[in-house]
């Protein structure tokens, strides 16, 4: 098996064409596709690459990551579309060291640090709080005793995974509901950990919002089906778009940065106070937002990237 091996571009070797390398798991979805297409639209090439592919060979001497189905390949810079999901913390682990490792070289957006604070709803609310940004009350405990109290004080529940994305593992709860032991019993059992939040009354829609930078630069509505608590477009929801109020505007790049995000989709609800977060993802697709507002975020990515490569020369 011939191993070819992946090098950072030593920045200062600009005889060559720029490479930049897109982390993905799936081609043809449509982030990691228009990720491609505006890398080559600004006349370098595009290396999509999935990151469970890679190896890694370490000797005292040696270090090397390679990959068997590349060529020789020097990279000068990395945009994560997605990192793709894992059950074994190890795979996830040695995932998120690669990436580390890669920018210890090169420039890496987002950044793996602020990946994992926004994929992490725990840390990520503790974040918010110290960045004083409005959030539910939110409990975590493995303790089925804690978890009945909290549900008790929040009247109306989620229960989400910590890890979680898409919409998936959600459920609702209500502190009357007859069989409410048993079901957290239950959950516990599968989860080890619950996150309980309190359930925002909303208008049956959430907001997504995109920033780049220090810019929001735009937002969508998402609205549930009918017959559902979850508005997330792969659970059914359906994108509309969205104005721009400076408040949204606002909570959206201090969540951003509170995280350390260079790009980010910010879920918020609309409750009875105002705006509250919900999460913060920090490989959003932009998907929604294009076919609702014709906004291509992945080309303003990519923009900020060529500036972070400029500033650096
Ligand atoms: N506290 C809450 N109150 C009301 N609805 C919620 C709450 N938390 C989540 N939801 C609904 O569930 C959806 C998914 O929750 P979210 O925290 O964004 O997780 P995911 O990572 O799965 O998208 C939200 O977009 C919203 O529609
Ligand atoms: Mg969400």
């Amino acid at each position: 098996m011939l191993v070819k091996k992946i090098k950072m571009h030593n920045q200062n070797q600009n005889t060559k064409s720029t490479k930049i390398c897109v982390v993905l798991t799936d081609p043809e979805d449509w982030t990691a596709q228009a990720f491609v297409k505006n890398i080559e639209k600004r006349g370098a090439k595009a290396v999509p690459l999935n990151l469970s592919t890679l190896s890694a060979s370490i000797s005292t001497a040696d270090f090397s990551i390679f990959n068997a189905d590349l060529t020789d390949v020097e990279l000068d810079a990395i945009i994560v579309r997605d990192v793709g999901i894992s059950f074994s913390l190890e795979q996830i682990s040695f995932k998120f060291d690669l990436l580390r490792q890669f920018e210890k070289s090169i420039p890496l957006m987002n950044r793996s640090e602020a990946i994992q604070n926004a994929a992490n709803k725990f840390f990520s609310f503790y974040l918010f709080k110290l960045a004083h940004l409005p959030i539910p009350r939110t409990t975590i405990t493995s303790e089925l005793d804690v978890a009945l109290n909290a549900i008790e004080e929040f009247g109306t529940a989620i229960a989400k995974p910590i890890f979680g994305s898409q919409g998936k593992g959600i459920l609702k709860l209500e502190s009357s509901q007859p069989d409410l032991k048993p079901t957290l019993t239950a959950l516990l059992k599968e989860r080890d950990v619950l996150y309980l939040q309190q359930f925002v009354p909303n208008p049956g829609r959430d907001i997504r919002v995109f920033v780049v930078g220090d810019e929001a630069v735009g937002a969508i509505y998402r609205v549930s089906q009918v017959d559902s608590f979850v508005s997330n477009l792969s659970q059914g929801g359906t994108p509309v778009k969205c104005e721009l109020t400076a408040e949204m505007q606002e909570l959206a790049v201090r969540a951003t940065k509170a995280v350390g995000a260079d790009f980010a989709g910010i879920d918020l609800i609309e409750g009875d106070e105002g705006l509250f977060l919900l999460e913060i993802n920090g490989t959003p697709s932009g998907k929604g937002i294009n076919r609702a507002c014709g906004i291509d975020v992945t080309e303003r990515i990519v923009d900020r990237l060529f500036e972070r490569l400029e500033n650096r020369k």
